[in-house]
């Protein structure tokens, strides 16, 4: 990535977590921020962090990402009031119920899906234009490792996070050749606020390790060598091997027996042994 004088970078999603520390990092390389939260409070703070590093203009919305037309106006208010943005970070997202599908309400998924996948829709439609319009440009959109495995008590999360992995592959096929770098990151875990809920703390204190500068910075990297995936973050290269060479059958196995330690498994259907189940086919 060759960054040029005032260029104007958007990341969405940046009142904690990536999405801070990336507009931190663009603010350091002296870049032109647009940056968005639902999250007033914390844009406000990120939005001081950002100020004390960099004397570049930024611009600072509270934008819901699950409304097309805010995305939108967010979209032409950038170009008004920065230029046209050159590279777009599409980064907010929740998490899940963080239950098993059988108690995780329809709302919750259809919330889910509007945060991080149709989030990630509108950010593409309402930039392509401006990014279209250099020569080179980046489009960022934020997967997760479970963008790339199946695994219990996150079904509605990683619906989510595979949809952004789809649409984003075709999406990079689609643009071939027109000069916009698509890149998709799959996080492993980072240590951020994402997991909010009750259910998931044993799974967080586990798994979310990496610091968000570790990941931002082999984003930052990767971009530079246009690369199309970057998979970076706890347990994310295991997970991708796995996902890459593993049956699905035994894969589904082993992501059971390593996470159900860590997962509340009072809800789920007592588990049979495969000789049970063989015992039981053959009677
Ligand atoms: N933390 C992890 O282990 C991990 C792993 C893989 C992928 N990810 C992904 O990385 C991205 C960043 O997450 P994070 O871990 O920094 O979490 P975070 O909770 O610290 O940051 C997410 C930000 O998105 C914002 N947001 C949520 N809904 C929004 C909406 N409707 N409109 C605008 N902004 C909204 C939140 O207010 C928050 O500031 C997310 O897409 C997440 O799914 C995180």
């Amino acid at each position: 990535m060759k960054l040029e004088d005032r260029d104007v970078v958007v990341v969405t999603g940046v009142a904690s977590g990536m999405g801070r520390t990336y507009a931190l990092a663009f603010a350091k390389m002296g870049c032109r921020l647009a940056l968005c939260d639902i999250d007033e409070e914390g844009l406000a703070e990120t939005k001081n962090l950002v100020a004390a590093v960099s004397a570049a203009d930024i611009l600072s919305e509270c934008v819901d990402v699950t409304d097309a037309d805010a995305v939108l106006a967010f979209a032409q208010n950038t170009e008004e009031k920065l230029g046209s943005a050159r590279i777009v970070i599409n980064n907010a997202g929740i998490e899940g119920s963080a239950q098993p599908s059988w108690r995780t309400p329809l709302p919750t998924y259809q919330r889910v899906m509007a945060v991080n996948y149709f989030g990630v829709v509108h950010g593409c439609q309402a930039f392509l234009p401006q990014l279209l319009s250099h020569e080179q440009s980046w489009l960022v959109n934020v997967s997760s490792v479970f963008g790339l495995i199946g695994t219990p008590n996150h079904t509605d999360y990683c619906a989510s996070k595979f949809a952004v992995r789809g649409y984003s592959e075709a999406l990079r096929a689609e643009l071939e050749g027109s000069g916009v770098h698509v890149m998709l990151v799959h996080p492993g875990g980072v240590n951020t606020k994402i997991a909010r809920q009750e259910f998931s703390q044993t799974f967080a204190k586990h798994y979310l390790r990496s610091t968000p500068e570790d990941v931002v910075d082999k984003v930052l990297r990767a971009m530079a060598k246009r690369r199309a995936r970057v998979v970076c973050g706890h347990n994310s290269w295991k997970t991708a091997l796995a996902a890459r060479w593993i049956p699905l059958g035994y894969l589904s196995r082993l992501i059971w027996r390593e996470l159900s330690e860590f997962i509340d498994t009072s809800h789920y259907p007592a588990r049979k042994t495969r000789s049970e189940e063989t015992l039981r086919e053959n009677q």
